[in-house]
C-alpha cells in the first residue's frame, strides 16, 4: 500500500515537474555589453520611432514630466498597482543589456529577460501580433535613445497576484500568441488597418470590456466600449452612436 502511495506521489511530482518545465519556466536569455548594440540604419530608427508612437510606448512608459521610455507610471488594475518598467537603454535600470532575442521575447511573449512572467497590462497579449521586422525596429529605436536611470517602482499586488508565474496560466486561457494573420478576401489596406489596430495599436485594450481576470472579452463584446482607468472608451462598432467620420477621434 505504502508502495503504491509512493509510486503515485512519484509519479505525480514527475508531472508537476514536467508542467512547471513547459508551461511556466523560462530560461534567463544572457545579457549583452552595454553600447555592444551600435550602428543602427538611421531608416530602421525612423521606422522604430514610428511605430513606437503607433504603439503609444511614451504613453504608459513615463510618469507625468518625466522622461519619455523612463517608466514608472503606475497602472492602477482591480488587482493593484502595476508600474510601467524603464525601456531605455540604461544597462542597471533599462534594458541596456537586452539583446534583439530578449526583446523580441518580451514583445511577443510577455516573459522579461532575466525568464519571469511579465504581466498583460503590459500589452503583450496584443504585440504577439507584430511582425518581427516591426519589433527589430523598435529595438533599434530603443537602444538608440538616452539612457535614463530610473530603478522599477514596487507594484502593489497583493498575494496571490504577485506570482508572476501564475500569468503563464493567464496566457495558456487567455492570449493567442503568434504574428497577425491577413484575413484572405479583404484587401491589403483592411489587413494592414487590421494589424496595426489589433496588435501595435491594441485599440482593444481600452475598447473591449474585460472579464474578471482581466482579459478583454470576446465575440459580441470584442470593441464593445468599456471604462478604462475612470474614462470610459465608447464602442468602436456599429453601436456607437458619434456620426462618422467625426469632430471626436481624439484618439
Ligand atoms: C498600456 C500600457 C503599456 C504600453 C502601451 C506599453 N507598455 Fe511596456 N510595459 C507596461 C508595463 C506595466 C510593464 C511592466 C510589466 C511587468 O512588470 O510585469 C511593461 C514592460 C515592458 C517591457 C519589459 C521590461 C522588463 O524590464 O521586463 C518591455 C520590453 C516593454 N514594456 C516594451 C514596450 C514597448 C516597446 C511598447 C510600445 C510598442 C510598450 N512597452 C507599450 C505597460 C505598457
Ligand atoms: C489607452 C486606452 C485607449 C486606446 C489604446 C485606444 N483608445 Fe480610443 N478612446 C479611449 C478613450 C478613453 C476614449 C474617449 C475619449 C473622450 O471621451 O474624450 C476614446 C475615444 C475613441 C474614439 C472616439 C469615439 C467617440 O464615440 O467619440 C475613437 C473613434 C477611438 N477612440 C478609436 C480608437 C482606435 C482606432 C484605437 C487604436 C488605434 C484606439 N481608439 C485606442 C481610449 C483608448
Amino acid at each position: 500500500m505504502i508502495k503504491r502511495i509512493s509510486i503515485g506521489l512519484a509519479i505525480l511530482v514527475v508531472l508537476g515537474a514536467v508542467l512547471f518545465f513547459a508551461l511556466v519556466w523560462r530560461p534567463t536569455i544572457a545579457p549583452i555589453a552595454p553600447g555592444s548594440v551600435a550602428g543602427f540604419p538611421a531608416e530602421l530608427v525612423a521606422k522604430g520611432e514610428a511605430l513606437a508612437g503607433a504603439g503609444y510606448c511614451a504613453t504608459c512608459h513615463r510618469v507625468k514630466g518625466g522622461q519619455p521610455y523612463a517608466g514608472g507610471y503606475g497602472m492602477p488594475t482591480p488587482f493593484g498597482v502595476i508600474y510601467s518598467t524603464n525601456i531605455t537603454p540604461d544597462p542597471d535600470s533599462g534594458i541596456g543589456r537586452w539583446s534583439e532575442a530578449a526583446f523580441m521575447r518580451a514583445m511577443h511573449e510577455g516573459v522579461s529577460r532575466d525568464g519571469s512572467h511579465l504581466y498583460p497590462a503590459f500589452p503583450y497579449d496584443h504585440f504577439t501580433k507584430v511582425t518581427d521586422e516591426d519589433v527589430r525596429a523598435l529595438y533599434t529605436f530603443l537602444m538608440t535613445r538616452e539612457p535614463v536611470s530610473a530603478p522599477a517602482q514596487q507594484n502593489t499586488l497583493p498575494f496571490p497576484f504577485n506570482i508572476r508565474a501564475l500569468q503563464a496560466g493567464w496566457k495558456l486561457l487567455f492570449m493567442d500568441q503568434g504574428s497577425y494573420r491577413p484575413v484572405a478576401g479583404k484587401s491589403e489596406a483592411w489587413n494592414r488597418g487590421a494589424y496595426l489596430a489589433e496588435g501595435l495599436s491594441h485599440c482593444a485594450a481600452c475598447h473591449t470590456p474585460r472579464n474578471l481576470l482581466g482579459a478583454e472579452k470576446t465575440a459580441d463584446d470584442s470593441y464593445a466600449g468599456a471604462m478604462i482607468e475612470g474614462w470610459f472608451a465608447p464602442a468602436l462598432t456599429a453601436a456607437n452612436t458619434t456620426p462618422l467620420p467625426g469632430p471626436r477621434m481624439r484618439c
